[in-house]
């Protein structure tokens, strides 16, 4: 029976340490500002954004709220980015996604600062993530947040997926490491953060010929493709760790990730919950680039 992997232990230390950063700028004169952009009524992104407006107020950092309804244009969100980047109140902005299909999203992330580009989306962290020039944050020991403002964020989600895996002791170096999903935001960072960390990487998504054969040789096994059960128990290898990053609203109400939980715990050796896993980290990450950004510009 597999240990559970939960996400609040690590989740409370960041935020614990973000506090206290929080508190020391705040002893500067310096507020902490974190902009959250959010375009419609996605129940996901609302309930993404209350979760974040919670833990911004729990470790003393500012939210700007930008609401704007489904029917906004581009050129209204540019204005409110290029805004956001001119005040001197805010260090990030989080833009929720989905952004409705008419908006070119990339223009929109490519828009924000890099130093304000605390979700780490935009070309210029991600390509710099990709030459190799800001690999040095996955390694805590050795970051300086002096180097942060010019090397750009890492993406929130996958770093945390690092750290979570890291905090519960799990060897990447040398390990298969299987990722399901290819996107901008999840799959494709975390697949060359676990490459960065040495391990060896499938990547899978949807024209991935059987599925089961390339997950049953994976050693970690990250899901990231917004499909409930999309893995089930004999999908899995015999202690195999298996992170969950899918969240995914049911009918009945509730949430639920990628993985059929119970029969995949049978299996692996550490697994992680939805919700209570990945998702509580990915927000402390974000809490922590924004804090960074705040220390980089003082
Ligand atoms: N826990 C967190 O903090 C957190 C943060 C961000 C996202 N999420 C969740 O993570 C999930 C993925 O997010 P995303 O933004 O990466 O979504 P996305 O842009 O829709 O990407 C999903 C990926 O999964 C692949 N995929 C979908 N169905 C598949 C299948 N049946 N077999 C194999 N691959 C399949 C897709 O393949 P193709 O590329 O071939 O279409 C795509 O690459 C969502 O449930 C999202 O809510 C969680």
């Amino acid at each position: 029976m597999a240990k559970i992997m939960e996400g609040k232990g690590l989740a409370e230390d960041i935020r614990d340490s973000v506090k206290q950063k929080v508190e020391m700028l705040n002893g500067m004169g310096i507020e902490v500002g974190l902009a959250l952009m959010l375009v419609g009524d996605n129940p996901s992104s609302k309930q993404y954004m209350a979760a974040t407006l919670k833990a911004c107020k729990g470790t003393g950092i500012k939210p700007y709220e930008y609401k704007f309804p489904e029917s906004v244009s581009i050129n209204e969100l540019l204005n409110a980015v290029h805004s956001i980047n001119n005040d001197e109140r805010i260090h990030g902005l989080l833009v929720f996604f989905p952004l409705p299909r008419r908006i070119n999203s990339r223009k929109i992330v490519n828009s924000i600062l890099p130093e304000k580009d605390v979700d780490g989306l935009g070309s210029i962290p991600i390509g710099k993530f990709a030459a190799e020039e800001s690999t040095l944050q996955l390694y805590s020991e050795q970051y300086d947040p002096a180097i942060t403002h010019h090397l750009g964020f890492l993406p929130c989600t996958p770093f945390g997926v690092i750290r979570l895996l890291e905090y519960h002791k799990v060897e990447i170096k040398g390990k298969h490491a299987v990722v399901i999903g290819k996107s901008l935001a999840v799959g494709k960072p975390l697949s060359l953060m676990l490459l960065t960390k040495e391990a060896t990487v499938t990547i899978c998504h949807k024209e991935t010929k059987n599925l089961a054969e390339m997950t049953r040789q994976a050693d970690i096994l990250c899901t990231a493709a917004g499909k409930p059960n999309l893995i089930t128990g004999d999908m899995v290898k015999d202690g195999a760790v298996v992170v969950d990053i899918g969240i995914n609203m049911l009918e009945n109400g509730k949430v639920a990730g990628d993985i059929d939980f119970d029969s995949v715990s049978q299996k692996a050796s550490l697994v992680t919950p939805v919700p209570g896993g990945v998702g509580p980290v990915t927000i402390a990450m974000l809490l922590e680039n924004t804090v960074k950004s705040a220390k980089a510009r003082i």
